[in-house]
């Protein structure tokens, strides 16, 4: 079957797509807005771009023509925190996707702990295994009016690991249980794993 997407709505390219591309990683996004209030929100269109500099990037989407808090919140502070998922951290994530107005935080719904990071404003994810602390560079914005989505493009300014996770410098995977994002409302997790040198390599 040739699919052209061009002949179909909004909805089923996302299906489409997000039963593609996958699994996907997904960012839990910490950012602080004009008012104080710390918001919390997860994105699975996301990935890293380069590592020196260390750059990344996320998609935001609009709501029913309006800008999520996540965006909103960027654009004013220029800066956000990229805080990982584990098995552990799941429900509380899928609860931070639901529509909460601006001025609830997604912080104090959830129970978790906002920490101040190091050199942005947004705050981080203490209960999270990793949080990157990251600046805005730039914002590309695609689609046309009300259905507009944003990429995201932030370089990581500093990483906050936890000791445990650590081997040699490199994070050891199995240890952190990180979840990725399927089609429709499944997940996968990180624990079935097998190894392929690559050729060459000794
Ligand atoms: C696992 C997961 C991944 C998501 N990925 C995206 C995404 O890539 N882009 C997007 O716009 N929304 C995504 N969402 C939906 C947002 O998290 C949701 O719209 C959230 O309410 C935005 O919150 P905010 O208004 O506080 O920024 C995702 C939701 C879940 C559960």
């Amino acid at each position: 079957m040739k699919i052209d997407f061009d002949n179909l709505p909004r909805r089923e390219c996302y299906q489409l797509m997000t039963g593609i591309i996958l699994p996907r990683p997904i960012a839990w996004v910490s950012t602080v807005g004009e008012d104080g209030i710390f918001n919390l929100a997860p994105f699975s269109f996301f990935t890293g771009i380069t590592s020196k500099p260390p750059i990344l990037c996320l998609s935001i989407g609009s709501r029913r023509g309006r800008q999520k808090d996540t965006l909103r919140n960027i654009e004013s502070t220029k800066d956000f925190v990229v805080n990982v998922v584990d098995e552990t951290l799941a429900e509380r994530m899928n609860q931070t996707s639901a529509e909460y107005p601006s001025y609830v935080s997604e912080f104090k719904e959830t129970g978790l702990t906002p920490l101040p990071s190091d050199k942005v404003r947004s705050p981080r994810v203490a209960e999270s295994p990793i949080n990157m602390e990251c600046q805005l560079l730039k914002i590309l914005e695609f689609g046309e009016n009300p259905n507009t989505t944003s990429l995201i493009i932030g370089q990581i300014v500093r990483a906050h690991v936890k000791d445990a996770l650590l081997r040699d410098g490199t994070i050891d995977i199995s240890k952190l249980k990180a979840i990725g994002r399927l089609g429709d409302d499944l997940y996968c997790r990180t624990q079935d794993m097998f190894e392929m040198k690559r050729p060459g390599s000794p």
